[in-house]
C-alpha cells in the first residue's frame, strides 16, 4: 500500500504545514518563523526569514554527526582510468580550503562564478565552495561551443571562471582553455581571475594576471592552513544560476534559491527516490545540467547519502557493461539516467549479456528522466533488471520532480507511457487556450497552479520580466511548463511534447530557435527552419532547411557542411546537429507562418494532412523529397 495518496492529500489540505515539516530536516541558522510569503517576489518566497547555508548542510553537519568516514563521493572515470573516493571529512576539507582560495581571489558573498568543468570531483568542490561563501555558481556545460559561454558569461558577469584545462571525450580531448580564452574575448564582462585546473591530458597556455593555477592556489591555502566558514545567507539568496534553452537564442537564467532548494530536495531523498542515508545514489548526468545540480551535486549530500561522479558513458567506455559495472563496484542503490542512455545500451547488448557479468543485487530501483521514456526501452529494462524502473518528469525550471512516483511512499502501479502522478507541492492541470482546467483524457497544455513548491525557480537571474512573461503571463495564476499531455482517469499525466521550439536530443535541452539564428548568419542563407526529427537513439535530432539567397552558385552539399560545423561551431557539438538541406522554397500559410509542424510529421513518416491555410500544397512534396534524397 502507498501512502501517496494521503501525503498529496495533507499537503494539498496545508501546504505551508506541510513544507514546514519538511524545513526541519535541514540544519537552519535561524530557522523560518513564516513558511511563505505570498506577498514577496514574482509569486511568493518560502522561507522569507530563515537563514542558513546550504553547503554546512551538505558537508559540515554530516562530519558534526558522525558521517566524517563515510564516503561522501565517489569518482570513477573510465576514461582516464582512475577513481578515488572521498569520505565526508576528506570532501569538508577540499570544500573550505577551495572556498579559502576563492575569497584569496577576491570572491564574496552575492558575486558569480562561472564553473566550465568536466564531469570530475573538483566540479562538485567548486560548486560547494561557492555555496560555502555565498557566491553564486553557474555551471556550464562542457559540450557547448565558445559563443555560448560568452553569452552567460555576459549576462552572470561573474568575478571569476573556475575552469579544468580539458574534458575528455571517448576518442578525442575537448580542450577547454583555448574555448575559454575565445569566450571571455567574445564577452563585454570580463572576470577579473580565472582558476584553472591543468589536467595531465591538456596542458592549459595561462594568461598572465588573471589566470591561476588550481593545484598550485590549493596547496598554498592548505600550507597556510586556510579555511573559510560557511556564510550566513538568507533562504531567499540565489545558490545558483543555471542557464537553460529558451525560446530565442538567449539562454533563460535559471536561479535557485538556498532553502527552499534545500527543503525540496531532502524531501525527493526519502519521499520519491526512497533513499536512506548512507546508502549511494547516482545520477548519471552532468553538472552542466539540473540533473547534476540537483542529483549530483547537492541531494544526496544534504540526505548523507553518498554521491557518483561518472566521467564516462554507457557505451564505449569500454563497454556496454559499464553502468552495471558501477553499481556493482560502488554499491548503488539507485541509478537515475536519461532514456537514451538506456537505448545506447540495448543498441549494443539487446540481451544483457554484460549485464550477467556483474551482482547488480544493491540497485533496488532505476529511474529515468530528461525526455520521454518510451514504453519498449521501459519495458527492456525491466525484463533485464528485474527491478522497477521509474519514470519521473521535471525540467530545469523546477530542480525536482513534478510528477513520478514515489517510491518512498509506496511505490504506485506503473503505467508505461506515464511518468505517474504529481509529487506533494505541485497542483498540476490541463488547461486550454483560455486556462479554462480540461476533463481527463483531454489533451492541453501542462500547468502547475502558483505558487510553486520550494525548490522552483523564484525568478530568472535579474530579469522578473521575462520570468512573468516566459511563464505566468499567458495562463493566470498558472506556471506554464511549455509541456503538452494529459491526465488520465487515474490521475497519472501523459507528456506528449512540448508547446515551444525546444527539442530534446539525447536527454539536453535544445532551442530550434537558437539553431535557426545560426543557420540565418550564414551569408547565403536567405530563410531556413529547424525542426526536432525522430531518432531511434537520441529520441530527436534536429534538422535544418535553408532556402539560399538568389544568385547563389556554391553546390548545395558545400553550403549543407558549412552549416552543419557552424552550429557546432557556434553553439556546440552537444547541438547533435548533422542534418542540413537546401530546399528551393518552405512551406508557410497563407499569412506566411512556416508549417514546422507538417514537415516535421513528413520527416518522421507520420500520417499528415495537408493544412488548410496553406499557401501552396506542392512545396510539401519537395520537401518530402529533399528529406529523401538526404536519406531521412
Ligand atoms: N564536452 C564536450 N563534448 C561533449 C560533451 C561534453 N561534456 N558531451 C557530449 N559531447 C559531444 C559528444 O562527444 C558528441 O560529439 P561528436 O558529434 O563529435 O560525436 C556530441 O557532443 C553529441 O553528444 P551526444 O548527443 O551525447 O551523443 P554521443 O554519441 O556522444 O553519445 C549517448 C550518445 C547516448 C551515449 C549519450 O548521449 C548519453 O550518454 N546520453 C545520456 C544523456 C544524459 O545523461 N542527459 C542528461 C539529462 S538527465
Ligand atoms: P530540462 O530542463 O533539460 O530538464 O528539460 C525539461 C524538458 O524535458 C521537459 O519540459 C520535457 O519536455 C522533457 N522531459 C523531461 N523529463 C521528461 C519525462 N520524464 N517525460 C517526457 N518528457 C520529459
Amino acid at each position: 500500500m502507498s501512502n501517496y495518496g494521503q501525503v498529496y492529500s495533507a499537503w494539498k489540505k496545508d501546504p505551508e504545514a506541510f513544507w514546514g515539516e519538511a524545513a526541519k530536516e535541514i540544519d537552519w541558522i535561524k530557522p523560518p518563523s513564516k513558511i511563505f510569503d505570498k506577498n514577496a517576489g514574482v509569486y511568493g518566497r518560502w522561507f522569507p526569514d530563515a537563514t542558513c547555508n546550504t553547503c554546512y548542510n551538505a558537508l559540515d553537519r554530516h562530519v558534526k554527526n558522525g558521517r566524517g568516514a563515510q564516503r561522501a563521493l565517489v569518482y570513477d572515470s573510465p576514461v582516464t582510468a582512475s577513481a578515488r573516493t572521498y569520505t565526508y571529512a576528506q570532501a569538508l576539507d577540499e570544500v573550505a580550503t577551495l572556498a579559502a582560495v576563492l575569497q584569496n581571489l577576491g570572491v564574496t558573498k552575492g558575486d558569480r562564478v562561472i564553473v566550465y568543468m568536466p564531469m570530475i570531483a573538483e566540479a562538485v568542490f567548486a560548486m560547494l565552495a561557492c555555496a560555502r561563501i555565498g557566491a553564486i555558481h553557474s555551471v556550464v556545460f562542457g559540450g557547448f561551443a565558445a559563443k555560448e559561454l560568452a553569452t552567460r558569461i555576459d549576462d552572470a558577469k561573474p568575478k571569476a571562471i573556475m575552469a579544468a584545462s580539458c574534458g575528455i571525450e571517448p576518442g578525442r580531448v575537448v580542450h577547454y582553455k583555448p574555448l575559454l580564452d575565445q569566450a571571455i574575448d567574445l564577452s563585454a564582462a570580463k572576470p577579473d581571475a580565472v582558476l584553472m585546473l591543468q589536467r595531465p591530458q591538456s596542458q592549459a597556455a595561462m594568461t598572465a594576471g588573471r589566470d591561476h593555477d588550481w593545484a598550485d592556489a590549493v596547496s598554498n591555502a592548505k600550507a597556510a592552513g586556510q579555511k573559510a566558514d560557511c556564510v550566513e545567507l538568507a533562504a531567499t539568496d540565489p545558490l545558483y544560476v543555471l542557464y537553460t534553452s529558451g525560446t530565442t537564442g538567449v539562454p533563460k537564467g535559471v536561479v535557485r534559491d538556498n532553502g527552499g532548494h534545500m527543503v525540496a530536495l531532502k524531501w525527493t531523498m526519502k519521499g520519491l527516490y526512497g533513499i536512506e542515508p548512507g546508502e549511494a545514489f547516482w545520477a548519471a548526468s552532468d553538472v552542466g545540467w539540473v540533473v547534476g545540480h540537483s542529483y549530483i551535486c547537492y541531494a544526496p549530500l544534504l540526505h548523507g547519502a553518498t554521491t557518483i561522479v561518472y566521467e564516462g558513458k554507457p557505451v564505449g567506455t569500454p563497454d556496454p557493461g559499464a553502468f552495471w559495472r558501477m553499481i556493482s563496484e560502488h554499491k548503488i542503490a539507485a541509478l537515475f539516467t536519461a532514456p537514451t542512455a538506456l537505448r545506447a545500451i540495448k543498441k549494443e547488448d539487446p540481451k544483457a549479456e554484460h549485464l550477467a557479468r556483474y551482482d547488480v543485487s544493491c540497485m533496488r530501483t532505476l529511474f529515468l528522466a530528461g525526455e520521454r521514456a518510451d514504453p519498449d526501452t521501459v519495458q527492456w529494462a525491466e525484463n533485464i533488471l528485474k527491478k522497477p524502473v521509474i519514470d519521473h518528469w521535471w525540467q530545469t525550471e523546477t530542480g525536482w520532480a513534478i510528477v513520478g512516483n514515489p517510491v518512498g511512499l509506496g511505490i504506485l502501479p506503473v503505467k508505461h507511457g506515464s511518468p505517474t502522478v504529481p509529487m506533494p507541492g505541485y497542483d498540476v492541470q490541463i488547461v486550454d487556450e483560455g486556462a479554462k482546467p480540461l476533463p481527463a483524457g483531454t489533451m492541453g497544455s501542462i500547468v502547475v497552479k502558483l505558487p510553486l513548491p520550494p525548490g522552483c525557480l523564484p525568478t530568472l537571474w535579474q530579469n522578473d520580466k521575462r520570468m512573468v512573461e516566459s511563464y505566468l503571463e499567458e495562463f493566470p495564476g498558472y506556471y506554464k511548463t511549455a509541456d503538452a499531455g494529459y491526465i488520465d482517469e487515474d490521475g497519472y499525466l501523459y507528456i506528449m511534447g512540448r508547446t515551444d521550439d525546444i527539442i530534446n536530443v539525447a536527454g539536453h535541452r535544445l532551442s530550434t530557435g537558437g539553431m535557426e539564428e545560426v543557420l540565418a548568419s550564414h551569408p547565403d542563407v536567405a530563410e531556413c527552419a529547424v525542426i526536432g526529427i525522430k531518432d531511434a537513439l537520441k529520441g530527436e535530432q534536429p534538422c535544418g532547411f535553408v532556402v539560399l539567397k538568389a544568385g547563389v552558385t556554391k553546390p548545395h552539399a558545400q553550403i549543407e557542411k558549412e552549416i552543419v560545423a557552424l552550429v557546432r561551431e557556434k553553439i556546440g557539438p552537444v547541438a547533435a546537429f548533422k542534418i542540413a538541406v537546401c530546399v528551393d522554397r518552405l512551406p508557410k500559410t497563407r499569412s506566411g507562418k512556416i508549417l514546422r509542424a507538417t514537415m516535421k510529421k513528413i520527416a518522421d513518416h507520420d500520417e499528415w494532412s495537408m493544412p488548410a491555410t496553406i499557401d501552396d500544397p506542392a512545396i510539401l512534396d519537395e520537401i518530402a523529397g529533399a528529406l529523401k534524397s538526404h536519406g531521412v
